[in-house]
């Protein structure tokens, strides 16, 4: 028996939803390169397209959006629920805790037709940012500002967050993080919402096991962890000579290099230079050359020591602190994006649905009794 560890190199399903070519570094979300997405398509129609198959016609996006608009207050309930959480608790746990008691309150609860199951998938997708504000604003010790209407999804998510109306590269910049988060196939977190899928569970529960997968450094928490290594390091002059340092340091310790390396990609990662230029737009446009100075620093040092390189949770964790985002908020907003790909999964997993549960080869000890 062969033993796959960590189901390396297996190719467990068919999916149309998205491909993922690490000869070629590219990425497909239904056939179209994300590239031309993010840089041309509101999150919105990215959305659509996951989910339909399709971009939308500029009517049916009128009405996506509409939709959305309606599903941005958050329930009261669900509020209640956050608010008896302790302050201290992390974001994630918030989002993870509000995703399930959502599944609970759902109307079509008990409803897994694909027209229910994409309904879902859009109240998921217009709550959420409205979820991860009230995560941050309860803490601040107030409310979330109300949603705005004349904002799109991308800058009323901001706006619901910071609490600041965002300028045209803010919107841009975080646009494009949405688009080059919502999909990325058979990753751990999609792979989670699969297995739980595959027996007959219903969409919530994919949900909050996602956002569980996806909280560890490993996955999406890496985000965080990059923007908490540059300021471990030292962000302004002399940060070159710092991050030699440091890496040698966190390298001899056998640490993770956190927003680096892909078990898919190995000649680097598709969506990393979309969002490297996103971010320096936005630093630029901050006068924060620091943090481009930080980030070309740190990825030379990596690159020359290990020949491993960045990730998408590379850039994204730094263009969102220049966002004013909270360190703590950056996986929650992660998940406010991957929902887009997990639920077009859980609905192409059920559409095909085979249970998923793999084989183990035992190695502990061998046939033993009880005492006489
Ligand atoms: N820092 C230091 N060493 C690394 C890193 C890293 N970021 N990534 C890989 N390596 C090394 C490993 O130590 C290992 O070395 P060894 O063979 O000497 O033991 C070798 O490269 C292979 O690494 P694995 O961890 O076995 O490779 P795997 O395919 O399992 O890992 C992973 C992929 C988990 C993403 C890994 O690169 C990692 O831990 N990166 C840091 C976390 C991170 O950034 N995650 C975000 C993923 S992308 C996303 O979620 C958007």
């Amino acid at each position: 028996m062969t033993v796959h560890k960590g189901l390396a190199g297996v190719v467990a399903d068919t999916t149309a939803v998205s491909k993922v070519d690490p000869e070629t570094n590219s990425l497909l979300y239904r056939g179209y390169p994300v590239q031309e997405l993010a840089t041309r398509c509101s999150s919105e129609q990215v959305a659509r397209l996951l989910w339909d198959g399709e971009l939308p016609s500029a009517a049916e996006l009128e009405r996506f959006r509409a939709r959305e608009r309606e599903g941005r207050r958050l329930d009261e309930r669900v509020r209640r629920t956050i608010d008896d959480l302790p302050l201290t608790a992390h974001p994630m746990d918030v989002v993870r805790t509000a995703v399930s008691v959502l599944g609970a309150l759902d109307p079509a609860a008990g409803d897994a037709s694909p027209e229910a199951e994409l309904a879902k998938a859009e109240r998921l997708f217009a709550a959420l940012p409205a979820v991860v504000a009230h995560a941050q604003r309860r803490r601040l010790g107030g409310q979330a500002p109300p949603p705005r209407d004349d904002l799109d999804h991308a800058a009323n998510f901001l706006w619901m967050v910071t609490g600041a109306e965002p300028d045209a590269v803010a919107v841009r910049t975080f646009e494009t993080s949405l688009v080059l988060y919502a999909e990325h196939s058979f990753n751990a977190s999609t792979f989670a919402a699969r297995v739980v899928t595959s027996t007959l569970s219903d969409l919530h529960s994919a949900v909050t096991a996602a956002v569980g997968a996806l909280k560890g450094p490993l996955h999406g928490g890496a985000n965080e962890a990059v923007w908490e290594a540059f300021e471990e390091i030292g962000l302004g002059e002399g940060s070159p000579g710092r991050a030699r340092a440091w890496l040698a340091a966190a390298l001899a310790g056998h640490r993770k290099v956190m927003g680096f390396g892909h078990r898919v990609y190995r000649h680097g990662d598709s969506r990393v230079p979309t969002m490297h230029a996103a971010l320096r737009e936005l630093a630029t446009d901050r006068g924060r050359p620091d943090v481009l100075e930080l980030y070309d620093a740190l990825e030379a040092e990596m690159t020359r020591a290990k020949q491993i390189l960045p990730n998408l949770d590379y850039p994204a964790g730094p263009a969102y602190h220049l966002l004013g985002l909270d360190t703590d908020l950056f996986t929650p907003v992660f998940v406010a994006a991957r929902v887009v790909g997990w639920t077009a999964h859980v609905v192409e997993q059920r559409g095909a649905n085979s249970l998923i549960r793999p084989l183990s080869e035992y190695d502990g000890p061998p046939l033993r009794h009880l005492p006489a």
